[in-house]
């Protein structure tokens, strides 16, 4: 698909392979995580109270015995596991295309990292362009990669929170969808710290999400405009 022929626009869908993908059908999210899987519960069960106008039609993992994956299965989801390959932070040639060729067998619509820890390279991005969201635990652009929560403890911040953001070539460095502060508190460990910012992941992602699948984000550059309320 071309750039071109991509809209995040404020009409009720989106350009998907030359065709205009309506309120009629379902949009399709396909889930990617490799840990516990909080915020894939959080979406998933948007999805089936209605808050998010569709539906999970796959999750997959990188990590075998991933949480997300039996929170998946719980839910009567489809999810499966495919090993990542010989490297370490990345998805090798043969990894890749399958992961590509899962999400598009199930004709997924946006692709949802949640807790992947993986980076998707060229490949994979192109072959979802401008279709792939990411929830990073920091305001970004504070605090890329790993742990936010515990870079922005040992910094000294006051404020951190959580960003949702498109996914480029870069390390956290799309066009950002949503922000949220989350406050640092006196005392706060990782854990506290991390598990407040978890907190306002679970509602700012599947908003986030919602309002992407009613095409009320509509992408320009850098930035991200929302369709006003
Ligand atoms: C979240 O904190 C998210 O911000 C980060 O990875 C974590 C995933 O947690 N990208 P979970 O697996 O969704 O519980």
């Amino acid at each position: 698909m071309s750039r071109s022929k991509l809209r995040l626009g404020f009409l009720r869908g989106i350009w998907y392979k030359n065709e205009f993908v309506t309120a009629q059908r379902k949009f399709r999210l396909g889930i990617l995580g490799s840990g516990k899987g909080s915020n894939a519960a959080a979406i998933a069960d948007a999805c089936a109270s209605g808050e998010i106008p569709g539906e999970v039609v796959l999750v997959v993992s990188d990590v075998e015995n991933a949480g997300i994956l039996e929170r998946a299965r719980a839910r009567g989801l489809e999810a499966f596991h495919i090993p990542p390959g010989k490297f370490r932070a990345k998805l090798d040639e043969t990894a890749e295309a399958c992961f590509i060729q899962a999400l598009q067998r199930a004709g997924v619509d946006l692709v949802v990292l949640a807790g992947f820890m993986r980076i998707l390279q060229g490949g994979f991005l192109r072959a979802f362009a401008n279709r792939v969201v990411n929830i990073h635990p920091a305001l970004l652009p504070a605090f890329p990669g790993l742990e936010a929560w515990k870079q922005a403890l040992d910094y000294g911040v006051k404020v951190t929170g959580v960003t949702v953001h498109f996914v480029d070539q870069g390390i956290d460095t799309g066009a950002i969808v949503a922000q949220e502060t989350v406050p640092v508190l006196p005392g706060d460990t990782p854990e506290t710290l991390h598990a407040r910012i978890q907190e306002v992941e679970r509602k700012i992602y599947p908003a986030s999400i919602a309002a992407l699948a009613r095409g009320e984000v509509r992408v320009q550059g850098r930035q991200t405009v929302w369709k006003p309320v």
